[in-house]
């Protein structure tokens, strides 16, 4: 799914992580090193970078959140593994910050700073790992788009209507779909070869967002592990997912596409 904060296309949160990941491990490495060969300066090299990191990940955090709150899919596996990755970079920065502080009326090389960085970089590592998942396996950020598709398309509504004009007429080409917010319901909106049809954005498996696959030939495929749902019905045509998606009902006038919920 295309990012929420992104610049021109691109994630703006996988632009920022080199950075904190780098300076906490030049941090580790730092202190290390101050205690092999004994020279105060390393230690104080490692004092200045560790803040520094701690400032990036700060940075790195914002654009997280934003895609933690509006890219992820809600009540998916996504949502929890980006959750506990969270968590995971929360604790680490806050080892760093807390080592940091202690740092100043200390040994700044002491044993127990450094038993608390390189627990720290494990927890980066760990994080960086479900990053990795998040990004290559669930395809948040991603803007995967395939032949015809058009641009991402999604609109947020805010009313309590039942019924919403929710496109016009040629708004989609073929096989193009668009992402509907409607107060906490995720829907998507999609053009086929005859008609225009509405479906739940929630794919029954893991909770994958339909929005983000594709559609051909009045079938939908979720980009996780691959399930398919006819949109016409919701009926599952190829698993892993073996329950149904819901179809919501559209009606058209005036050159106007309205959704009833
Ligand atoms: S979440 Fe697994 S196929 Fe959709």
């Amino acid at each position: 799914m295309k990012s929420k904060a992104h610049l021109k296309s691109h994630p703006i949160h996988p632009m920022l992580i080199p950075f904190p990941l780098a300076l906490f491990t030049a941090t580790v490495l730092f202190d290390i090193a101050a205690i092999i060969f004994n020279k105060e300066a390393l230690a104080t090299t490692a004092y200045y970078i560790q803040i520094v990191g701690v400032a990036f990940a700060l940075i790195a955090a914002v654009p997280g959140i934003i895609d933690y709150i509006y890219t992820v899919p809600p009540d998916s596996s996504a949502k929890k593994r980006a959750g506990k990755h969270g968590i995971l970079n929360t604790i680490t920065v806050i080892i760093f910050l807390v080592v940091w502080f202690y740092k100043r009326g200390e040994s700044p090389s002491a044993y127990i700073f450094i038993a608390a960085e390189l627990l720290g970089f494990v927890l980066i590592s760990v994080a960086g790992w479900m990053g990795g998942t998040l990004v290559y396996r669930n395809h948040i950020g991603v803007y995967n788009r395939y032949g015809n598709s058009g641009k991402w398309k999604e609109q947020y509504f805010d009313s309590s209507d039942k019924t919403l004009l929710v496109a016009s007429v040629n708004e989609l080409q073929e096989n193009q779909m668009k992402l509907l917010h409607i107060k906490d319901k995720r829907i998507v909106l999609a053009k086929t070869e005859n008609k225009y049809v509405a479906f739940d954005d929630r794919c029954t498996h893991k909770g994958g967002s339909l929005a983000g696959g594709s559609i051909m030939c009045g079938t939908v495929q979720c980009p996780w592990h691959g399930s398919q749902f006819n949109v016409f019905n919701g009926y599952v045509t190829a698993g892993p997912a073996n329950e149904k998606i819901n179809i919501y009902t559209l009606t058209e006038q005036d050159g106007n596409i309205y959704l009833v919920l």
